[in-house]
């Protein structure tokens, strides 16, 4: 099978590994990829927003499956190019990836299809926004109802901040803080058929202890030792295949990735967000305990056959997955400071602690960072102390200037 990643973060070097490790992949492609992706797959300068090249690439390609990574090409009609070309495409329609793309179109889905989130309103005027504040009290949870890389949404016990970013946002939802720890469930669906993956955990905000500001992500791990072993049947019951389900009753069946973001608080589980592809950073720990090859999967949600294949089967191992950021981060980042130390991970790391390249560019011989989340260090282990001691193990042998990352990943999980 001929294989085009759209993409060029560690989601995608993450999908790129596993894809380049099963053996039913004879080519793999990606575009526009980064320096990392480069060690497994061939680069094509490509923009990954622009549908008609893509599918043009993946044509002159002869691929027999497009992956498109990240929401922004999902949400600017990506796999609907490389559909109508006749190519088999993983990544749902424009009008199907607005479950991400806005955030009161989610709350609607959510709504006719009973699923449960928090109780919120859609804001336009100064007037709607006070009353909604109002009404829910601190803490206040605002969030821009457009893409925001993770980080239009506020949270905060200041009434004025609240405003002030509720303001600033152009069409607002305001909603009911969320109690309790958070999970990431991601689905594999072909628009009926739902197969769940594993649970995994994000850590959202830039500092330990969860301080800071909201981030794309700073780490990860799975499995959840905390977690009731039941959570997985419970979410595809109540969350994800009835959100599947209203998006076909709607005409636009749901092909890909449905990432739900969940808050498991005290009256239960509720959806805090969906995103339409794989998350980032949890994507680098749930594959690194996937045990089936990952291709045919992939191209049976594409071609809407997923009926015929058995559910998952995962690894014992667990996995942590540790981001290194730029300095300044989540704000514009530093870019362009040598990365040095790659080597020695690749010599005295892999394979329980491999380097997944994020914001990475090549420069002469030099490999240079070129984004706010840089890169993430991903290790397995035969728990989560042994898969975070490898990870960390391996995060101190990288040298970039500046740079900042989380020293508590998955700590409280490993029981330290
Ligand atoms: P989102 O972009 O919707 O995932 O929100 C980013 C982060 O803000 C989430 O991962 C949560 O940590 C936090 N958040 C969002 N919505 C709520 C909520 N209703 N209650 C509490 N925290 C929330
Ligand atoms: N890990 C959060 C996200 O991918 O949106």
């Amino acid at each position: 099978m001929k294989v085009l990643v759209i993409g060029g973060g560690a989601r995608e070097h993450a999908l790129c590994r596993s894809l380049s490790l099963d053996p039913d992949v004879t080519a793999l492609h990606c575009a526009p990829g980064n320096a990392g992706i480069a060690e497994v797959a061939e680069l094509h300068p490509v923009d990954a927003l622009d549908g008609v090249a893509v599918a043009r690439l993946a044509t002159g390609l002869e691929a027999d499956l497009v992956v498109v990574g990240p929401e922004a090409p999902l949400v600017a009609g990506v796999a609907d190019a490389v559909r109508a070309a006749g190519i088999p495409c993983f990544g749902p329609s424009q009008e199907a990836a607005l479950l991400e793309g806005s955030k009161a179109f989610a709350k609607d889905v959510m709504a006719a299809a009973g699923v449960p989130t928090a109780r919120s309103y859609v804001c336009r005027t100064p007037e709607e926004i006070d009353e909604a504040l109002d009404a829910f009290g601190a803490p206040y949870v605002v969030k821009d109802d457009g893409l925001a890389a993770g980080k239009g949404v506020v949270v905060t016990d200041d009434v004025e901040q609240a405003r002030a970013h509720a303001r600033s946002c152009d069409r607002v939802v305001i909603e009911e803080f969320l109690d309790g720890p958070e999970v990431s469930l991601f689905a594999i669906t072909d628009g009926t058929t739902v197969l769940p993956l594993t649970p995994a955990q994000d850590f959202k905000r830039a500092l330990d202890g969860d301080q800071g500001p909201n981030t794309g992500g700073m780490g990860a791990y799975s499995p959840l030792p905390w977690a009731d072993p039941k959570l997985v049947d419970e979410v595809m019951e109540s969350v994800l295949q009835p959100t599947v389900d209203e998006l076909r009753r709607r005409g636009t069946p749901f092909q890909g990735l449905l990432y739900a973001g969940l808050a498991i608080t005290s009256r239960g589980v509720r959806v805090i967000e969906f995103n339409a592809r794989f998350g980032d950073p949890e994507t680098q720990v749930v594959l690194a305990r996937l045990r089936t090859p990952l291709a045919r999967v992939l191209l049976h949600a594409a071609d809407g056959t997923l009926d015929s294949e058995p559910p998952l089967t995962w690894r014992d191992d667990a996995a942590v997955t540790v981001v290194v950021a730029s300095h300044n981060y989540p704000d514009t980042p530093r870019t362009g400071d040598p990365i040095e130390g790659l080597d020695e991970v690749a010599a005295q790391d892999e394979p329980h602690a491999y380097v997944l390249h994020a914001g990475t560019a090549r420069d002469g011989d030099a490999i240079v960072s070129a984004g706010g989340r840089v890169l993430s260090v991903t290790a397995t282990g035969k728990d989560l102390a042994e898969a975070r001691s490898r990870a960390y193990a391996a995060v101190g042998r990288i040298r970039l200037d500046g740079s900042q990352h989380r020293t508590d990943i998955a700590r409280k999980a490993a029981g330290e």
